[in-house]
């Protein structure tokens, strides 16, 4: 098992990264007054036991809230029914809200404890990788809102994060490799030995060995725990880095109604930001191709079809938070393991960026 503590200006968020993590959840629960177990229909008969387990011995009021899998549920129609449940069970201040799933879970419970009272003590048990390498770390929480992805949130850490590793075994391949699309972006942008590390160990990661699958998790959370202590609430630039592929990506998330994992889309994101990039000759095509054969280790695809019109895409990024005033914001890469941000790409160089990616 390996420990991290991320320095918030919520103060301490500890990480427990290893086989058995949710093991320590009776220890982090000290002091609430009520637990609410925040779950998906999927997750909870798979893995709602283990968390049962580890607060066996811990004498507190518990509730359940299980929420339909997928994207849909981080909606504030199913935030104002969680409300609704927490003031039915007499919910307070000193309840303590505890998230096991995906990032649609920790996004929606982060939120609803964010928002809660002003806010509640969080605990994210994230269960698929995407969740364990990116989404529970940074205190980001999102709902949809139409058609806009994330629009609605509040910055709420988790005070603890536990990571039980062997919760993948369950996890389907797709959904497992899409995982890996935001931790080769962490190599792209950081650590290009990182990158080669992921390339070396395919093997053993997509054999989710534990031992491989820890390493792999904990240089993740570095990663982006070193990315968001330098820029907590996003004002500098540095976080920015962390959306290296997401402009694009978000935008093809949209307009294919998230029927496409988030972590595929992110990868065709950074393929079409690498193109782009090339264009402005920052980068070379070998970058590109990196890209393109890491994506491919993990069965991660380097095209989509999309049978609509490339100008929906085009408002659904001018849409994207990220853009400032209808200007689209790239984070471009200058080689592996470094990206600047704040670049205004026009719409030609954009749209022949799509096209490529297009089947
Ligand atoms: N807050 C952040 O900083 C941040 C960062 C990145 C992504 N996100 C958000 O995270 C979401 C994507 O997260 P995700 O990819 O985890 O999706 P998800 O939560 O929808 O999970 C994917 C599917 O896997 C199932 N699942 C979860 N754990 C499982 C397990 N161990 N075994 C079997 N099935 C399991 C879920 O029920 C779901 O059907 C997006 O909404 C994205 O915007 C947030
Ligand atoms: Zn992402």
């Amino acid at each position: 098992m390996r420990s991290k503590t991320i320095t918030t200006s919520f103060g301490p968020c500890v990480v427990q990264i290893g086989e058995g993590a949710l093991a320590c959840l009776g220890k982090v629960v000290a002091g609430a007054s009520s637990i609410v177990i925040v779950t998906d229909d999927v997750v909870a008969p798979l893995h709602g036991s283990k968390v049962l387990d580890a607060l066996d011995n811990v004498n507190l009021t518990m509730h359940e809230w299980t929420v339909p899998a997928g994207e849909a549920s981080k909606s504030l129609w199913q935030a104002e029914s969680f409300y609704d449940f927490l003031a039915s069970k007499g919910c307070d201040r000193s309840t303590m809200i505890v998230a096991l799933g995906g990032g649609v879970v920790g996004d929606l419970a982060g939120f609803v404890a964010g928002t809660w009272m002003r806010g509640v003590r969080f605990v994210n048990c994230p269960t698929t990788l995407l969740a364990m390498v990116d989404a529970s770390i940074g205190g980001k929480t999102g709902l949809n809102h139409a058609g806009r992805k994330n629009a609605v949130g509040v910055f709420h850490h988790p005070e603890a994060v536990l990571v039980d590793v062997t919760t993948l075994t369950t996890l389907d391949d797709r959904a497992f490799n899409a995982g890996m699309a935001e931790s080769i972006k962490h190599g792209v942008i950081a650590d290009e030995a990182f990158l080669s590390w992921q390339m070396d160990h395919a093997q053993e990661i997509k054999g989710r060995d534990p031992r491989v699958l820890e390493e792999l998790v904990a240089r993740n959370i570095e990663i982006k725990a070193a990315h968001v202590e330098q820029d907590e609430r996003d004002q500098s630039g540095v976080r920015a880095k962390l959306n290296f592929g997401h402009t694009i990506g978000h935008a093809i998330e949209v307009v294919c109604d998230y029927a496409l994992p988030h972590g595929e889309c992110i990868g065709l994101g950074m393929l079409a930001a690498g193109r782009v990039a090339i264009g402005r000759g920052l980068v070379d095509e070998t970058v590109r191709d990196r890209l393109s054969a890491a994506l491919s280790s993990f069965s991660l695809p380097c095209r989509f079809t999309f049978q609509g019109d490339i100008s929906a895409m085009m408002s659904a990024l001018r849409g994207d938070k990220k853009s400032v005033g209808g200007v689209v914001r790239f984070v471009l890469p200058t080689k592996i393991g470094e990206v600047t941000v704040g670049h205004d790409v026009g719409d030609a160089e954009i749209e022949s960026a799509i096209a490529e990616l297009m089947e």
